[in-house]
């Protein structure tokens, strides 16, 4: 395995799942999962611990995080949003748990019905609630809306930069910035980037971004010069929050990972393997919105002969 210099982190389980209509069964993501730990992804987002009454695609969040508990090599995180769902998710005994609220008050509100200082005490509930465990799990954070919102329009640095202090403050043991709706440029991700990255210390910091309009892998590209070494991303760029306007999907895997090898980057991740999951999963969920450049144009044989080298 090559030694990974970027941790790719797959949502397409979660994130992925959140808007489409096709059902899928708990084998399925299980299959879904496997295959990607063939494939070198050994940090999967595997489900989100919400009401089933918001999201039927999770109803299945206890089997399919049991699972992929028990996948070999599979580093298994899930998405809560409130207390309730980190306790479910403690019970399961998830190796990773990712808290999320937003920098803007006004989408938290839409997508979990509090303000975003209601969400700050729910966390400090939560870290609580992790200290008393008695095993290991890691409790992340994350900020949505972090570079600005369909809803509230700008988003300042300091909201962010604020919650990012309370939240580690709190107990985060990483912290996540998120760019919801696809609003962030290059300039912006470095400058915001660089100042949460000396905040947080030694706290490590990853990078959620949107393909919204077209921007996701210039914002990864300025995200890895600030010093960030971490990004969630999608198979086939599915995704999308159901809560926030106009949302569409995360940056696509293949995508994310071609970039990054073809400049020596190692994600120790396949792209081959990742594109024959993709087919298979775009086979299970008929008319969903897959993108990506390397799945519609392959790889360069130029890439391909690197590899061969390099194997
Ligand atoms: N998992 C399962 N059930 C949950 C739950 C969870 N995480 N959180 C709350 N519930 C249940 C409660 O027990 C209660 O059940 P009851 O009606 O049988 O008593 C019911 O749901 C309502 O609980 P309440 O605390 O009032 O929640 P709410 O209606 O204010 O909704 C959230 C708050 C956070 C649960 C909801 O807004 C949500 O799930 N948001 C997430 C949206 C999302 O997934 N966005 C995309 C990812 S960022
Ligand atoms: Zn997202």
């Amino acid at each position: 395995m090559n030694q990974r210099e970027v941790q790719i982190r797959e949502v397409g389980l979660r994130d992925g799942l959140q808007m489409v209509r096709t059902i899928l069964s708990s084998e399925q993501k299980l299959a879904w999962c496997e295959r990607l730990v063939d494939a070198g992804v050994t940090d999967i987002e595997v489900t989100s611990f919400v009401p089933p009454k918001i999201a039927p695609q999770f109803a299945d969040a206890v089997e399919v995080a049991t699972g992929a508990l028990a996948i070999d090599g599979l580093h298994a995180a899930a998405l809560v949003p409130n207390l309730k769902g980190a306790q479910r998710a403690f019970d399961v005994g998830m190796h990773q748990v990712h808290y999320v609220l937003s920098a803007s008050n006004e989408h938290n509100l839409k997508n979990v019905r509090r303000s975003t200082d209601e969400s700050v005490e729910d966390f400090v509930r939560i870290a609580a609630a992790r200290d008393e465990l008695d095993r290991e799990v890691t409790l992340g954070a994350g900020v949505a809306t972090a570079f600005g919102c369909t809803i509230a329009g700008k988003v300042e640095e300091s909201i962010v930069l604020g919650l990012v202090e309370t939240l580690i403050e709190a107990g985060a043991q990483e912290i996540t910035i998120a760019d919801t709706v696809g609003y962030a440029n290059p300039a912006q991700v470095r400058a915001l980037m660089r100042r949460v990255l000396a905040l947080a210390g030694t706290v490590p910091v990853a990078c959620h971004f949107h393909d919204t309009r077209g921007l996701g892998l210039a914002n990864v590209m300025a995200a890895l010069d600030a010093g960030v070494r971490a990004f969630d991303a999608s198979l086939g760029g599915l995704g999308g929050c159901p809560f926030a306007p106009n949302a569409t999907g995360n940056i696509n895997t293949e995508d994310t990972v071609f970039m990054l090898e073809a400049q020596g980057v190692r994600t120790g991740i396949d792209i081959g393997r990742l594109l024959a999951i993709r087919e298979t999963v775009a086979a299970w969920l008929p008319g969903e919105p897959f993108t990506g450049a390397i799945a519609r144009a392959g790889l360069p044989a130029t890439f391909a002969q690197r590899e061969a080298v390099a194997a």
